[in-house]
Formats: C-alpha cells, sequence, structure tokens
C-alpha cells in the first residue's frame, strides 16, 4: 500500500457478504460467499470465467436477489430492499457493465443524464454542466452529441464509466473494463481507474483476468473459486500464500484452468 493513502481497515467494512447462497436452479453459483469491502480500499475479485463473478456484483446492487444470507452496504441491508430501497444504494454504489451497457438510441450526453435525472441531480444546466465535466475526466471532451454507435469499443467504455462516476458514487463496480480492448485502451481505461482512485478517493470492486494491472492498482485480491471465496488477502499474502489454483492464477491462468483443481 502507499504511503500517502490511510489503511482502510482501520475502519469498519462499508460492505459486507455473509453467507450468501446463489443458485440457478440446479446450478449452485456460491454455497458461502463471504467477503468485506473496506472504505477507500480497491479490491479485486478474479476467478474463472462462469464462476459468479458479475453475480456478485449484481447481487451488491440487487439486481440479482441472493437465496439465503446477508449483503449490508453503508450498514443498510440490501436483501431484502424493493426497487425504491435500492434507489439511494445505487447512487452511492455504481456499476460499470461488461460491454459498458449504454442506450443505444439515446446520445453521450443523454446516457450520461440519465442516472442523474433517476436521482434527481438538478436542472437541465446543471445536468450539461456535470456532463461535460465527467467527459473531460475520461478525456472525451465534446462528444456529447454522439451515439453510442459512433464509438469505438474504448470509447464506449469510457462513456459507461463517465455515466457511472456522474452521481458522484462512494463505490464503483468495474465488470471486466478492460476485457475485448486493445492496448492503448487498456492502459487508457486502468490509468482512469488508479486516477479515481487517487483523485475522488472512492472505493472500487474490479473483476478483471489482467492480472498485471491488479497488482498495479489493487489493494487486495478476493479469488472465486468452488463456490466461495477461497482466498481473500493483499497482493503480498496472494504471493505468499500456497493455495495452487491461487498461483496458477497469477501465474497467468486467466479462468482456462480445470475448475476442480482443489
Ligand atoms: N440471470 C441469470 N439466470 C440464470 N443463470 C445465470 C444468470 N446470471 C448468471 N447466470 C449463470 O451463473 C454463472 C455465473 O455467471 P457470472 O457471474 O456472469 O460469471 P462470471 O464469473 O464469468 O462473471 C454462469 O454459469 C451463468 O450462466
Ligand atoms: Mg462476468
Amino acid at each position: 500500500m502507499e504511503p500517502d493513502r490511510p489503511s482502510p481497515y482501520a475502519s469498519d467494512p462499508i460492505i459486507s457478504f455473509r453467507a450468501v447462497k446463489k443458485a440457478f436452479g440446479p446450478k449452485v453459483i456460491y454455497e458461502d460467499c463471504t467477503l468485506d469491502i473496506y472504505p477507500g480500499e480497491t479490491i479485486t475479485i478474479i476467478g474463472g470465467s462462469g464462476t459468479g463473478k458479475s453475480v456478485t456484483l449484481k447481487m451488491l446492487i440487487g439486481l440479482l436477489k441472493a437465496d439465503e444470507g446477508s449483503i449490508s452496504a453503508f450498514g443498510t441491508e440490501v436483501t431484502t430492499l424493493g426497487e425504491s430501497g435500492l434507489l439511494p444504494i445505487r447512487k452511492r454504489v455504481a456499476m460499470l457493465f461488461q460491454g459498458a451497457a449504454l442506450f443505444d438510441s439515446l446520445t453521450v450526453a443523454q446516457n450520461i443524464k440519465y442516472p442523474l435525472r433517476e436521482h434527481h441531480w438538478g436542472d437541465e444546466k446543471r445536468l450539461d454542466e456535470r456532463v461535460a465535466e465527467v467527459l473531460d475526466m475520461v478525456g472525451l471532451p465534446g462528444s456529447q452529441k454522439l451515439k453510442p454507435s459512433e464509438l469505438s469499443g474504448g470509447m464506449r467504455k469510457r462513456v459507461g464509466l463517465a455515466r457511472a462516476i456522474a452521481v458522484e458514487p462512494d463505490v464503483i463496480l468495474y465488470d471486466e473494463p478492460t476485457t475485448g480492448l486493445d492496448p492503448i485502451n487498456v492502459r487508457r481505461i486502468n490509468g482512469l481507474i488508479l486516477s479515481l482512485q487517487k483523485r475522488l478517493g472512492v472505493t472500487s470492486i474490479v473483476v478483471t483476468h489482467d492480472m498485471d494491472a491488479c497488482f498495479t492498482f489493487t489493494d487486495r485480491i478476493a479469488l472465486l473459486h468452488n463456490r466461495r471465496f477461497s482466498f481473500v488477502g493483499t497482493k503480498d499474502e496472494a504471493h505468499h500464500c500456497d493455495n495452487r489454483y491461487l498461483q496458477e492464477f497469477i501465474a497467468g491462468g486467466r479462468g482456462t484452468l480445470d475448475e476442480d483443481v482443489e
């Protein structure tokens, strides 16, 4: 951890998953999902494809319901909230979806205004100002009137990020933010994650297969394996841990490993 950032672990967790179970029909995703997230930290969730990384993020903001167990955010139990109760949680926890998930029929500006309106950000002038601010932050000034179809994959991801940060969230969830991007955009997006962490002090939960990036910006790593988080610890602890699957993963397994490795 860098010396200029206070240790987040002195505080209580702002997000806690406790003994969460989740299955889709006969397919069990989680037997016991237990994980604490601390204010200001960046934690990276790694694990093979289809193990439930996206499901974790979606359960946190109530897009998917846990079958059993508890998920709390900022002291509020999320699992029992309805749509209106989830709204304040989704203002504080923004998600950059895999594939950016922009509305194709709307312009860049309209896409970014969408959550701002949902959270009653202010009048049209204030919305325009905020759109300009966040487009500047992601290095896309002046792109308000473009449609998603006119943007490259990397630009779409950056607009998605602009939309996620527009409401000034406390926590940002990044679901495979660099998958499918060319090396220049990979560096750009990873640089943005790092600068948002430093400038805004946000708490970040990142799902990625990019281990180099992970070791650049993460404070802790959580490995999802065998329907639970089988390792949670700092980068240093990850390097020195004897979890064989974790070591193979760090070495570059990238989710192509046999899921049965213990
Ligand atoms: N809404 C859903 N309905 C049924 N199955 C789902 C749903 N969402 C995810 N799954 C299944 O849950 C498993 C974990 O999905 P996901 O979290 O997206 O994996 P990943 O770790 O690659 O992000 C996958 O097998 C996926 O098919
Ligand atoms: Mg996923």
